[in-house]
């Protein structure tokens, strides 16, 4: 079942805020279908009420959800207008909201550990889809990467759960001095099994992710970040170009209703030949083993 057939459309009100440091929120909002049915990887199309702009909803990740209050979520960074009105959001007060929507990831082969590959605001799903994996009996290794460390916002909720988290900075003032790929590669080296990866962050991160798994022979998860219109298929503003193992050439898909999650090796990135192919052989197409989150 595509798990957008549950969605639901609310009036959701703002049951709490919480503001970390910079441009970042954490908003708690009332919906009933997305707290009972969100999986980890899936979003909502979100728009305060309070003005009139910007037109169209925007995407945000459900970072976590409460079933018992009928609560969920979200971790957001006021970038622009649509951002900056749902921050200033009042309790009380609503947004137009559109869930639970997309495809989730899904959980890793018994036996594997999921490294969480994590750039900025990319966090977001990492919270819920440990949950999943641990109540799964599964485990899980968090990467989280940013310019500087107040771009790492979300590091104890891991913390409470006894989730292993590995920071990176660009500017080395938390973690690893580097980029997070390199933190993933360095456990690579040491690590005692066998390992699926998940990466949600910038196209950069996750195309370094993508080569990451390539070159090691693992499976790995994506979480697409295009620009989404209406977030169920209809407008086509969100379509990437995907070619998966038994196809020719790639087809342009909708990441909102086919993603945003997709395994990496069937992501045509920029820079990369569509038409070549090889690279798909290589790595024998689309991912074995995987279970249905
Ligand atoms: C599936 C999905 C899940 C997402 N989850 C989250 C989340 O959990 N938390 C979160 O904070 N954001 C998330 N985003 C990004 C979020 O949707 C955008 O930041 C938001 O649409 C910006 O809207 P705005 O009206 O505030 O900014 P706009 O006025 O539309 O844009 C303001 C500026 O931000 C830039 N911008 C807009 N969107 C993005 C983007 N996606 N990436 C980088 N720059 C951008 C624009 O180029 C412009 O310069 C997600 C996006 C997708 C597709
Ligand atoms: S956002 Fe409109 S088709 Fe995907």
């Amino acid at each position: 079942m595509i798990r957008s057939e549950v969605a639901e459309n609310l009036e959701a009100p703002l049951i709490a805020r919480e503001r970390l440091d910079g441009e970042y929120i954490v908003l708690t909002f009332r919906h009933p279908a997305v707290a009972q049915e969100a999986r980890a990887g899936q979003f909502v199309m979100i728009k305060a009420n309070t003005w009139p702009d910007p037109v169209l909803r925007r995407p945000y990740s459900v970072m976590n959800v409460d079933p018992e209050r009928a609560t969920f979520t979200l971790f957001l960074k006021a970038v622009g207008t649509g951002s900056r009105h749902l921050a200033d959001l009042r309790t009380g007060e609503t947004a137009g909201c559109l869930g639970p929507l997309g495809r989730p990831f899904t959980l890793p082969p018994e036996g594997h550990e999921a490294l969480l590959v994590a750039g900025g605001y990319g966090i977001a799903p990492f919270r819920l889809f440990c949950d999943q994996l641990l109540r799964e009996g599964l485990r899980a290794r968090v990467f989280y990467g940013g310019r500087t460390a107040g771009d790492l916002q979300v590091r104890e909720p891991f913390a409470a759960l006894g989730v292993p988290l590995h920071a990176a900075t660009d500017d080395g003032s938390a973690g690893h001095h580097g980029r997070v790929t390199e933190a993933v590669e360095e456990y690579l080296e040491t690590r005692p099994g066998a390992v699926t990866l998940f990466a949600c962050g910038p196209d950069a991160m996750l195309q370094a992710v993508a080569l990451l798994a390539e070159r090691r022979s693992l499976t790995a998860q994506v979480s697409l970040d295009p620009w989404m219109g209406c977030g169920v298929g209809t407008c086509l503003g969100c379509v990437v170009p995907i070619q998966r193992a038994h196809e020719e050439r790639p087809h342009f898909r909708c990441a909102c209703a086919e993603g945003p999650v997709f395994d990496s090796r069937d992501v045509v990135w920029k820079g990369e030949d569509a038409s070549c192919s090889w690279r798909r052989a290589q790595t024998g197409g689309e991912a074995s083993g995987s279970r249905a989150g």
